[in-house]
């Protein structure tokens, strides 16, 4: 089907996800929203989350996209069963995946995970681990001050590496093997995070695992999945200012793309 594949975030943290939809299903077209005004989600109480993503969920629909995909692990934690409640078409989420590629990739059972205080919070990840295991043993951390500096684009700056390295302190002794990046931003920040925690502990990016559910339910879905040649034509929506957001995506998706600012909802930015 010709039909885009939907994808949102609070900003362009779920590029992660759309870099792995290029590589493992080139030839699906991508409608993006990054809600860049209003980010981080990560400090907000979980009622404006809801609302912020119904009304992306909402805008979204607009483009008739047959899948819609919670790139945003603040997003999926507290609102994905209510947009699934609301949509007729297939919603994913990227916890339960990250979860997966974790207990598939850890010998020890000693799992980390990292996110955003609402994600942490919500204890989503915990759930979604035992769910799979009893038997691990989880340490969880917020780390508030990733989202910003990726927002401004400072991922690869001195300044990255020297925050990244103090927020992970508290996980310095854990002999964590594997730790779950719990919120999009953070493969962004993959090389200061794999150097401060070490070699032996292996990061686990749910972008993979996440494309693989996709890909999985377009198979599944036979009428949905694309197979007609031709170039696809992905769309880029921000509601802030779209010229770094334009530089950001650019850069990470390693290709020139066209941003647009989407002025409908500023007066509700706050
Ligand atoms: N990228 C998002 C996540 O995965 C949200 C980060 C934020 O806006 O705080 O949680």
């Amino acid at each position: 089907m010709n039909q885009a594949i939907a994808i949102m975030d609070s900003g362009v943290g779920g590029l992660t996800v759309v870099r792995e939809v290029l590589r493992q299903l080139p030839q699906e077209q991508i409608v993006y929203f990054g809600d860049t005004a209003r980010a981080p989600y990560g400090p907000r109480p979980p009622e404006e989350v809801v609302r912020f993503t119904r009304e992306i969920a909402e805008y979204l629909t607009r483009y008739k996209p047959k899948m819609l995909v919670l790139a945003c692990n603040t997003a999926t934690a507290v609102a994905l069963d209510d947009i699934r409640s609301r949509v007729e078409i297939p919603v994913v989420g990227v916890i339960k995946p990250g979860a997966r590629a974790a207990v598939k990739a850890s010998r020890t059972g000693r799992i980390g995970v990292i996110g955003t205080e609402g994600t942490v919070k919500s204890g989503a990840y915990e759930e979604a681990l035992r769910e799979i295991s009893a038997q691990l043993e989880i340490v969880s951390l917020a780390c508030p001050d990733l989202v910003p500096l990726v927002e401004a684009g400072e991922y690869e700056s001195p300044l990255a590496w020297e925050i990244v390295r103090r927020s992970l302190a508290p996980l310095q002794d854990q002999k964590l093997d594997s730790l779950i990046l719990g919120c999009t931003h953070y493969p962004f920040l993959a090389a200061p995070i794999a150097e401060a925690m070490g070699p032996s502990t292996q990061l686990i990016n749910s972008a993979e695992e996440t494309v693989r559910e996709i890909s999985a339910i377009l198979s599944y879905q036979e009428d949905l999945a694309k197979r007609e040649d031709g170039t696809p034509l992905h769309r880029f929506f921000c509601s802030g200012d779209s010229a770094i957001f334009r530089r950001i995506t650019s850069s990470w998706l390693n290709q020139q793309v066209e941003a647009s600012t989407i002025v409908w909802q500023v007066p509700t930015v706050g």
